[in-house]
């Protein structure tokens, strides 16, 4: 594997997973692997368990990690081309992509999308231009569209949970005060769509994704019906697709709370963190023993394991 952004990069999505499993049983047993190879995690915006995760799980391959905060600690980075810089950005990401390249065999990135142009943020402009200027394997720690670390590392808790050969898992739309990026449901969605599971998205008219993600999923208005008998509720707030970037007023009484559980009795509680508490999901599921949310977020150290070793064996 050489590049990893969504799940159409994986030719075996089963044997990604079954690999992450194995690798959380044999943690180490692949350290010869990235033996003298640097990771180079390069973060344009926050994290906290993207950013210990991946480089836990570089450090288990026997890689050498460096983290970069770019946003914070590396020179204000010019994106377009054309431009005569003589504003605030420092350096152009061609020589900065170009330049962690040099001293990287394998390289993260994190870019979130402004929200306020969709053909932007969708034709991923940041992430695309590390791709086109470091020049070596590139993993995706988020990008404008996808999560697929994180939907690698919530396909790998459901398959590791399960009662059922194909459970029900739903996506539920929760509220939010601020305008979130459609990454992570967008990315869930699509490897939902493509693992043996039967998958429903719950969402308020409005917050529609875009169908790209989405072929295969039912989808519904109607919260109550789309959880009965959920095996898995997968909880995530997100922004407008149409009109892109907004939040839309209302929807207030889609936080999950314990009574919308009545009728999925065998739930698990899935989210990928941070979660707002008691605006999102209320504090009685988190603290109670139908939240995964923690073993979901240790999951995420063998889905970057599973990932990294495979582009290490490519290398
Ligand atoms: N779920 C997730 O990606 O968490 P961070 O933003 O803290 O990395």
């Amino acid at each position: 594997m050489k590049l990893f952004t969504s799940v159409n990069d994986v030719t075996d999505v089963a044997a990604l997973v079954a690999e992450a499993l194995t690798l959380k049983q044999t943690p180490f047993a692949h350290k010869h692997l990235g033996e003298n190879k640097t990771l180079c995690l390069v973060f344009l915006n926050p994290s906290l368990r993207t950013r210990i995760s991946t480089q836990k799980a570089g450090q288990n391959l026997g890689m050498n990690v460096i983290v970069l905060n770019i946003d914070k600690e590396g020179w204000a980075l010019e994106l377009n081309d054309g431009v005569v810089m003589n504003g605030t950005t420092v350096e152009h990401i061609r020589e900065a992509a170009a330049v962690m390249g040099e001293y990287s065999d394998i390289i993260g990135v994190r870019s979130f999308p402004g929200l306020k142009n969709r053909d932007e943020d969708y034709s991923e402009l940041i992430f695309n231009k590390f791709v086109e200027f470091c020049k070596v394997p590139i993993v995706s720690l988020e990008s404008a569209t996808r999560h697929p670390l994180q939907s690698l590392a919530d396909l790998v808790t459901i398959e590791e949970l399960k009662t059922k050969a194909r459970p029900k898992v739903v996506l539920t739309w929760a509220p939010h005060i601020k305008p979130l990026p459609q990454a992570v449901p967008n990315s869930f969605a699509e490897w939902m769509c493509k693992g043996d599971v039967d998958f429903v998205i719950a969402q308020p008219a409005g917050y529609e994704l875009s169908e790209e993600f989405t072929q295969g999923a039912t989808i519904t208005h109607d919260q109550d019906e789309a959880l009965k008998d959920a095996d898995f509720i997968y909880v995530k707030n997100w922004s407008a697709y149409e009109p892109y970037g907004k939040v839309l007023p209302g929807n207030e009484d889609w936080m999950l709370t314990f009574d919308k559980l009545k009728d999925a009795p065998n739930a698990k509680v899935m989210h990928c963190l941070p979660v707002r508490r008691d605006l999102e999901l209320s504090s009685e599921i988190l603290d109670s023993d139908r939240s995964v949310v923690i073993h979901e977020a240790g999951n995420r150290v063998w889905a970057a394991q599973a990932v990294l070793k495979q582009m290490l064996e490519a290398l």
